[in-house]
């Protein structure tokens, strides 16, 4: 009590005020204590010096400069010596693949915004095969020539273009903003077409750049959307000792992943009811 004092602005009147004001104390208790954490965390991102955690075996790298070709991806990107311009980093190609390949060769839709000169269409041609059907946009009307896709000029910052968009198209397994990339613009994108994935789509947003990054705090507060939970202990039931009903995010979201400037985030192939905890085994520690 004495704690809780400590924040209160006035005294304390009733049993009720004293709980209601213990919950906001709590609150921002865990809020400064997840400030903190955030802090530490960053903090020992940054001391990490090279060589200070070595592995054990070689490691092989290639030679300085060398490129190494290690999917498809990177095979069409050295390739493309002349002809329509693509600009990408190139750790990108490795992170497209991981994620993205379970859609090669099958019937699918991509989105991407930000066309530019349309070597990218073309590698998203290339390596999804035939049978995907391409979508992008771009607010510079000189994109509308570029026919592997269906091109819509339009500000991705803008909803209500966003409106008219979604009534012309279907539901997307693939989308990649690679637009203007600004927080605005891939915030607004994001909150307007990541419903717009099918099951087990895949949401692609590329060049977030800075520790500062004011989407990479966005994305930080929508993966703390996945860590929510209502447990039920019921130690009788090994089966499920402990669960916790989905929350509408994490019945839909299967996962936010980091990479250096990118993110990406899966939906689910099927929506999750409840997260549950079993126990298998016979033996166990005495209690
Ligand atoms: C980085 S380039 C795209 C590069 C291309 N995807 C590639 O891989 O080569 C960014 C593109 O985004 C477009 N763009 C910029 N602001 C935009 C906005 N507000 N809405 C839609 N497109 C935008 C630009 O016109 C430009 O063509």
């Amino acid at each position: 009590m004495k704690q809780i004092a400590r924040y209160l602005p006035g005294r304390v009147r009733s049993a009720a005020a004293t709980r209601a004001a213990a919950k906001v104390v709590s609150r921002a208790t865990r809020a400064a204590a997840r400030t903190r954490a955030a802090a530490a965390g960053f903090a020992y991102a940054q001391a990490w010096r090279r060589h200070s955690h070595p592995v054990n075996g070689a490691v092989t790298r290639p030679a300085k400069g060398q490129a190494v070709a290690t999917n498809r991806l990177d095979a069409f990107f050295d390739a493309r010596t002349s002809g329509r311009g693509i600009v990408k980093w190139r750790h990108y190609l490795e992170i497209y693949d991981r994620h993205l390949a379970k859609f090669v060769g099958e019937p699918s839709t991509l989105l991407e915004i930000g066309i530019y000169a349309g070597g990218s269409l073309d590698m998203w041609r290339e390596y999804l095969g035939p049978g995907s059907e391409l979508y992008g946009v771009d607010i510079d009307p000189y994109c509308k020539r570029f026919e592997e896709a269906t091109v819509f000029t339009g500000d991705q910052a803008d909803r209500a273009f966003w409106e008219r968009f979604r009534a012309e198209t279907p539901l997307l397994d693939i989308i990649v903003d690679d637009g203007g990339h600004t927080v605005e613009q891939q915030r607004v994108t994001l909150e307007e077409l990541l419903p717009r994935l099918r099951p087990g789509g895949v949401y692609i947003c590329e060049d977030i750049h800075g520790d500062d990054n004011g989407f990479l705090g966005y994305v930080h507060g929508l993966s703390r959307g996945l860590f929510g939970y209502d447990l039920t202990l019921d130690e009788a039931n090994p089966g499920r000792v402990l669960s916790s009903p989905a929350t509408p995010f994490q019945s839909a979201i299967h996962s936010v992943h980091v990479y250096p400037y990118v993110v990406v985030i899966e939906r689910r192939d099927v929506p999750l009811d409840e997260l549950v905890a079993s126990k298998h085994g016979t033996e166990w520690p005495p209690p």
